[in-house]
């Protein structure tokens, strides 16, 4: 693999937005790190530069940002479908890998939403039902290597197939310990990733348990409706059962999804929700996007898309992960008062 030509990139301008810094100190950035970017061919004023993830790293490191010494792992979990787990794990991840992350997606998810999406003839994958998937981990006919592929240098990818519906009876069968089932096995592999994202299935089940074991953050999508809400509740409950069981802390974020501001629903849920658990949400919310939907069917990189609420939002909530917000605003006021 070209660390170049194969990795997701950033545009020049969505990166010095997140540097928060002016044209000419991105530029001067540019030279003294010794950048290699892609020049933006459909940019007519030839200004627009993609710079590409291993670059975009070496910019943030040099700026001090620092990447997670052991991977982070975090579960996107809801015991109901269709709010919008699998889309927030495609795009979280794949931001994440923009941004210069080292990501393993793990596909929890015996519809392998997330495989089908990653699953392009663009990155080369040819993904079919003998593909090995996490079950062959679990029950030892596959060692974690079988089952990595790579969709670029730094963003790979456990995939799932229906097989993986058995997985919570395999665990049963061959883990004492659910809370370590999954969690012995990233533990393997946590010093090679910055992020472990893991796209669970819409349920409360063993295979799920061993998952929000294993994971540091849980993060709840909640699309603004009656079944989300009754979800949200379910779900918080089960993870603090969980945690009781296992004597975990987990941290635990809810990201509202869908929002419409136009409609009135969207707004009461929203306000109902952050009454009870405002603590626990993400100032970014993911509004409503048509072209969120045709960029997973379509298969198409959302992030080269010119103008998207869904683009934004998505990198919004990625930067928030990371911390990326916070830490450059921390150092941009302190700059300015030195
Ligand atoms: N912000 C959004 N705007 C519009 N459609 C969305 C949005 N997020 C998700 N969707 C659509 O909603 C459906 C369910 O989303 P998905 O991510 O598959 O949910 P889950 O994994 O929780 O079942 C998909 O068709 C997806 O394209
Ligand atoms: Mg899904």
């Amino acid at each position: 693999m070209d660390p170049l030509r194969d990795s997701f990139t950033i545009k020049s301008s969505d990166l010095r937005q997140t540097l928060n810094v002016a044209p000419a100190t991105l530029t001067d950035l540019f030279k003294k790190v010794g950048v290699s970017f892609i020049e933006d061919e459909k940019s007519t004023r030839g200004q627009a530069k993609n710079v590409p993830s291993n670059e975009v790293r070496k910019i943030l490191e040099s700026r001090g940002f620092q990447y997670p010494t052991k991977a982070k792992v975090i579960s996107l979990m809801m015991c109901k479908g269709g709010v919008g787990k699998t889309t927030t794990t495609v795009f979280v991840s794949q931001r994440l890998s923009s941004y210069g992350a080292k990501v393993l997606v793990v596909d929890a998810d015996s519809q392998g939403n997330t495989t089908s999406a990653f699953a392009l003839d663009q990155y080369g994958l040819n993904i079919d039902e003998e593909t090995p998937i996490l079950l062959d981990v679990i029950t030892g006919t596959c060692t974690l290597d079988d089952v990595i592929l790579k969709i670029s240098p730094n963003l790979h990818l456990i995939p799932s197939n229906p097989a993986n519906s058995i997985l919570d009876s395999k665990i049963r069968e061959n883990s004492k310990n659910t809370s370590i089932a999954i969690k012995k096995y990233l533990d393997q592999i946590s010093h090679l990733y910055d992020y472990i994202i893991i796209d669970c299935a819409p349920a409360l089940n063993l295979t799920n348990t061993a998952m929000v074991s294993a994971s540091d953050l849980v993060i709840m999508p909640v699309a603004p409706d009656k079944f989300s809400q009754m979800g949200l509740e379910q779900t918080l409950t089960e993870i603090s059962q969980i945690e009781s069981d296992f004597n975990l802390n987990i941290d635990k974020k809810i990201v509202f999804t869908k929002f419409d501001a136009r409609e009135f629903t969207s707004l009461k849920y929203l306000t109902d929700i952050a009454e009870v658990h405002k603590s626990k949400m993400f100032s970014t919310m993911v509004r409503t996007a048509s072209d969120l939907k045709n960029a997973i069917t379509k298969k198409e990189d959302l992030f080269n898309y010119k103008k998207s609420n869904a683009k934004d939002d998505y990198d919004n909530l990625t930067k928030e992960i990371m911390g990326l917000d916070k830490f450059f605003d921390k150092k941009n006021k302190k700059e300015a008062n030195a």
